[in-house]
C-alpha cells in the first residue's frame, strides 16, 4: 500500500532580501497577513492534508518563529482571568502538541534545494511535502489537501503548478509537459528559471510539493544550479530522470506570493475582505480612495 503523507518540510532559512529592511530582524514567514503570521497559514493547511510532523529548517535570526509556537500560559491565564473566551481560543488554535515540530538548522543559504536536504534524516525513507509559507494560497479545499488526493491517484511527485505571462516565466521553475491531462499533466522536465523566451511551457511552479526520497538522493549531489543555488527543481528533474513520474497538478484556488511586496499587500487586501469583521471598513475605505483617484485624474 502507498504510504501516507504525513510529514512536511517548511523551509525559512533564505534571506528575503526582497523584504529588508524588515527582514533585518524579522523573519519573512512570522510577518502578519491581517492578524495571523504567514506560518500560520501554512501549518493550518499542511493539518488539513493529514500532516502531523512539521519540519522547520531555520538560519540564524528565525528565533521569533520558534517562539511563535511556544505555549503562552501567562498569557492564556491572563485572558481567563478576564473571560476573554474568544481570544482565548485563538490563541489555544496556534499551540502545536510537544514533539510535532521539529527545527534543524540550515548554515549557510545555498538554496532551496540545499534547506530540504537538511532535514533528509527526518525524513528517511517515505514521501513527504513541502511547503513554502511565503506562498499563500486561498482555496475552498486547503492546496495541499487537493495534492494529496491527485497523489492517491498519481504515485510519483506532484508540484502544484500556474500560468504565468510570458513576461514572468524567468521568475519561476517552468514545466515541460509531456502529456496535459487537464487538472493533472505529466511532464518531460522541468527548468528553473529559464531565460526570457526559452521557458518550455507557462505551466510555472509554485511552493507546494508532494515528493519521494529519490529527490532526497538526487540532493546528494549538491550541484549548484540557477543563480549558483542549489536547486530543489533540479533534483526533482533527475528523479524524474532516474524513472520516477512528475506531476504538475493545476490547484483550485488564487495563490498569493508574500515574498514580495506587491503580493502581499494584495493578499492582506484580499484577505482582509474576506473576513466579516473588517470587510465593511475596508471596502468603504478603498471606495472612498479609488473615487478621489478617478476625482483627480
Ligand atoms: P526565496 O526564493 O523566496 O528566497 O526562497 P528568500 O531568501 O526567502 O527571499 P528573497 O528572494 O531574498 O527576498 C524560497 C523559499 O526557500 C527558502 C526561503 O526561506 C523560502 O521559503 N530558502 C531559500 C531556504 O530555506 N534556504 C535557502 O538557502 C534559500
Amino acid at each position: 500500500m502507498r504510504k501516507k503523507i504525513t510529514k512536511a518540510i517548511f523551509p525559512v532559512a533564505g534571506m528575503g532580501t526582497r523584504f529588508l529592511p524588515a527582514t533585518k530582524s524579522v523573519p519573512k514567514e512570522i510577518m502578519t497577513l491581517v492578524d495571523r503570521p504567514l506560518v500560520q497559514y501554512a501549518i493550518d493547511e499542511a493539518r488539513e492534508a493529514g500532516i502531523k510532523d512539521f519540519i522547520f529548517v531555520t538560519s540564524r535570526g528565525t528565533g521569533a518563529l520558534e517562539d511563535y509556537f511556544d505555549l503562552a500560559p501567562q498569557l492564556e491565564q491572563e485572558l481567563r482571568k478576564k473571560g476573554k473566551e474568544d481570544l482565548l481560543k485563538i490563541l489555544k488554535s496556534t499551540n502545536m502538541d510537544s514533539g510535532q515540530i521539529a527545527y534543524v538548522r540550515q548554515h549557510k543559504p545555498l538554496g532551496l534545494g540545499h534547506a530540504v536536504w537538511c532535514a533528509r534524516h527526518l525524513i528517511g525513507n517515505e514521501p513527504f511535502a513541502v511547503m513554502l509559507p511565503d506562498d499563500v494560497i486561498a482555496a475552498e479545499k486547503p492546496c495541499l489537501a487537493q495534492m494529496v488526493e491527485a497523489y492517491a491517484e498519481n504515485p510519483g511527485n506532484i508540484v502544484a503548478a500556474m500560468e504565468v505571462p510570458d513576461e514572468k516565466t524567468s521568475s519561476y521553475g517552468m514545466l515541460d509537459i509531456k502529456e496535459d491531462m487537464g487538472r493533472i499533466v505529466s511532464t518531460k522536465g522541468m527548468v528553473e528559471k529559464p531565460k526570457m523566451g526559452e521557458a518550455p511551457s507557462n505551466l510555472a511552479v509554485i511552493g507546494r510539493y508532494i515528493l519521494t526520497p529519490t529527490v532526497l538522493k538526487m540532493l546528494n549531489k549538491k550541484r549548484p544550479g540557477a543563480g549558483g543555488e542549489i536547486q530543489l527543481t533540479d533534483a526533482i528533474s533527475d528523479a524524474r530522470e532516474a524513472g520516477e513520474e512528475v506531476y504538475g497538478y493545476r490547484f483550485e484556488g488564487h495563490r498569493f506570493d508574500c515574498g514580495s511586496k506587491s503580493g502581499f499587500l494584495q493578499a492582506t487586501v484580499s484577505f482582509a475582505l474576506a473576513r466579516e469583521d473588517l470587510r465593511d471598513d475596508l471596502w468603504a475605505y478603498l471606495n472612498d480612495i479609488i473615487y478621489a483617484e478617478k476625482a483627480a485624474q
